[in-house]
């Protein structure tokens, strides 16, 4: 899909996106003329990464899942082998900091939990703003366009379920409500908290494969940062028709009531 974004190719626009750190501000800021070039930059953390057993992050967050939902369940998958095996800063990690993210937001239905508790391990491990960018850019692709969940546990802890849908999205609200519509139950239900306890395994699951490729130096981004702010002119996914229906705006370069 080569999408033309105010006369210049998308992947001439990318090209330069990839040297540009805020990248929300670059299509509502200004000209693209103006572009101001801002790297990556590193940080400091004392949180130290080392390989982990990848189903034994599964294994761990589906069963915090049922009390500690998806946010601080991804986090719990990840860091709970990491006091084991790093120990150091991650012995006073506090997991359950985040469990207000559950539900897109304290239920809001905004951006599933899942992702975020995993940006924010993977933000504290790989010190370089534009790492976990990526990481978290890939992380949302597979979210979004993998038939999910595939995780299947060794002991079913509530209930057996039994479809698997592609969510399109990261929204919490679309997510859960297409798998919902599939599977034929409510919200409130042993089979919609299974479903997202899988799904939760899954994402900490995928987290834990960046992060153990990235630590042996084998980390290569599969998609391309701000791909959809670039392609869309508009922080976005692909799935304009979803809300606009047949009406989609077409993103203007600058409004009127922005200063120029
Ligand atoms: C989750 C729902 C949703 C999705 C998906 C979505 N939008 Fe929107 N978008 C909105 C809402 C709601 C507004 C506010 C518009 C209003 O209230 O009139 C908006 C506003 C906008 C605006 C600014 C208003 C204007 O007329 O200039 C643009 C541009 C826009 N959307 C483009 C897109 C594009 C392009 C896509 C797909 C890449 C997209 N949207 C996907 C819900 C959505």
């Amino acid at each position: 899909m080569e999408n033309k974004t105010q006369g210049i190719s998308r992947r001439e626009l990318i090209l330069d996106a990839g040297k540009i750190a805020a990248g929300a501000a670059i299509l509502t800021a200004g000209t693209l003329g103006s572009v101001k070039e801002a790297a990556a930059y590193k940080y400091s953390s004392e949180f130290k990464y080392k390989k982990l057993d990848v189903d034994e992050v599964g294994r761990i967050a589906y069963e915090n899942y049922f009390k500690r939902w998806c946010c601080s369940t991804v986090i719990a998958g990840l860091v709970e082998p990491l006091r084991k095996r790093v120990g150091g800063a991650w012995k006073d990690f506090p997991i359950d900091a985040y469990r207000w993210a559950h539900g897109g937001m304290a239920g809001w239905g905004a951006l599933c939990g899942t992702m975020p508790g995993a940006g924010i391990v993977i933000g504290l491990v790989t010190n370089d703003t534009d790492i976990a960018e990526d990481m978290v850019n890939d992380l949302a692709f597979y979210y979004s366009y993998t038939e999910l969940p595939t995780y299947e546990p060794k002991k079913i802890i509530k209930s057996e379920i039994k479809h698997k849908t592609i969510a399109g999205t990261p929204v919490c609200h679309i997510s859960v409500g297409r798998w919902m519509r599939a599977e034929g139950v409510g919200f409130l239900t042993d089979a919609r908290a299974e479903r997202c306890a899988r799904l939760s395994a899954n994402i900490a699951m995928e987290a834990a494969r960046m992060l153990n490729a990235w630590v042996d130096g084998r980390y290569k981004p599969r998609h391309e940062r701000l791909y959809n702010v670039v392609a869309n002119g508009i922080t976005s996914q692909n799935n304009c028709r979803d809300c606009h229906g047949q009406y989609v705006p077409t993103p203007n370069e600058t409004y009127d009531t922005l200063e120029k």
